[in-house]
């Protein structure tokens, strides 16, 4: 079978673990291909809780290989420690290949990343300050640094010279910092050549020979649909392409091998970072979904914003993406409500959008428009079919189906591997 492509459909943090859970033992490998170690999921397996941030989830999948693609920006140090972490429980981590022309992480990214938000103040984009949005900005200038240039030292010193030229400038003249020396960034990069050197490989062509074989790919993204770059709520996105065209030029697989795009929606919004979120709630009930849904990023530990299901942002990642499955998250934070709403539309001083509003003012004019659907109190989360879940909990399923025009494939109902009901099969048709 085929490439299958695994988005988030909000701002992230949507439990993209549960589809791999689902899908599991059957993939041939899974594929990072955007992102860095901006990223964070928890992975639940038996006792055990593993958080991961760079490497793909196919990690401790056995069988499975895990692919670090060309759309992906490395933290080598980050890369080695999670490695080591893994290793340390058992983990075998053998299997991982890197693409040569992955973009690395220089320490001045760091650097930059970190003071530029501040010198941002009330402007900042609230990124998670690991040199993520510098990096791929030094992609696009072509003064970026790539898996490759470690193998040829000559070319990566001219390169970080090259780099370093401009950068000292700016952080010396503008941030007041200490001008960082080529030596010691070529020297802490060089330091995990020889460790990086058995995992770097052709991952397009590696990937492209897997799908000739009738092997399994899954393309998972980093982020979500409303933090890409282009299509996301820019400019409080991450810089990378976190959408479904995204998975092409972060893997080097061509849109005409991708059959299935399967997005993940939790049964609620939450964002971190700065940036408009119209159904937010700052009131006892956003209080509410964070602690029952235990809303703490990953990565950075910041408590998430949190607010109703928006059906807006469900109808617009469907059709950026082309979804063709969706997978409901959490929907058993959910029980215990007497009503539930549901954002069916935005009004924009006083016009009624059905869909993404064209322009950023507008999003920030944006006030829901909320149906309110009836709660269920039971407990959900050994529920295992779904005409187990309460009749108004299917009910919430249905709507939500209705409302993004795609089916509902799956449906998490506690962070277990197990807690899941499946409605369609996610790689078969
Ligand atoms: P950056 O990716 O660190 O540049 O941060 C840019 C924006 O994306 C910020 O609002 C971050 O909070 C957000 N962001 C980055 N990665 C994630 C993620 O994995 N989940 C949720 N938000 C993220």
């Amino acid at each position: 079978m085929p490439a299958v492509v695994l988005i988030g459909a909000q701002w992230g943090d949507e439990g993209k673990g549960k589809a791999t859970d689902v899908l599991g033992r059957r993939v041939d490998h899974v594929v990072k291909f955007n992102g860095g170690n901006n990223a964070g999921h928890t992975v639940v397996i038996g006792d055990e809780k593993y958080a991961l941030h760079l490497l793909p989830s196919g990690i401790l999948t056995p069988g499975c290989t895990p692919v670090i693609g060309n759309g992906v920006v490395i933290d080598l140090a980050v890369l080695f420690e999670e490695l080591e972490g893994l290793q340390a429980r058992g983990v075998d981590t053998s299997r991982l290949v890197v693409s040569a022309n992955a973009h690395v992480i220089p320490p001045y990214n760091r650097v930059l990343d970190k003071v530029t938000e501040r010198f941002l103040g009330s402007r900042r984009i609230g990124t998670t300050g690991r040199g993520i949005g510098p990096t791929y900005a030094d992609k696009m200038n072509r003064v970026g640094i790539r898996v490759q240039d470690l193998f040829d030292e000559g070319i990566l010193r001219q390169k970080v010279e090259g780099a370093l030229d401009f950068k000292n400038q700016v952080l010396a003249k503008i941030y007041n910092r200490r001008a960082i020396t080529v030596d010691e960034v070529v020297e802490e990069l060089l330091s995990h050549r020889e460790a990086l050197r058995p995992m770097v490989a052709d991952t397009g062509l590696l990937l492209q020979e897997a799908l000739g074989r009738g092997e399994t790919v899954l393309l998972e993204a980093g982020q979500a649909t409303l933090l890409d770059v282009d299509h996301g709520t820019y400019p409080f996105v991450t810089s990378s392409s976190a959408t479904a065209g995204g998975a092409c030029t972060g893997s080097g697989i061509p849109p005409t091998s991708i059959d299935r795009v399967v997005a993940i929606l939790k049964a609620y919004t939450t964002r971190v970072g700065e940036g408009p979120f119209p159904t937010e709630l700052l009131d006892d009930m956003g209080e509410h979904l964070r602690k029952t849904g235990h809303e703490y990023g990953t990565t950075t530990g910041r408590p998430r914003r949190c607010g109703w299901f928006d059906a807006v942002i469900g109808r617009y990642a469907a059709r950026v993406n082309g979804v063709t499955d969706f997978v409901i998250t959490k929907l058993d934070t959910l029980s215990g409500l007497d009503t539930v709403p549901v954002c069916v539309a935005y009004d924009v001083d006083g016009v009624r959008h059905d869909d993404m509003p064209m322009t950023q003012s507008d999003f920030h004019h944006a006030k829901p428009v909320y149906e309110e659907l009836p709660g269920w109190w039971e407990d959900i989360s050994h529920c295992r079919d779904f005409d187990e879940l309460p009749a108004n909990a299917r009910r919430y399923v249905e709507r939500v189906e209705e409302l993004v025009g795609q089916r509902v494939s799956a449906i998490g109902v506690g962070p277990g591997r197990d807690e899941i009901i499946v409605r369609h099969d996610l790689l078969d048709a």
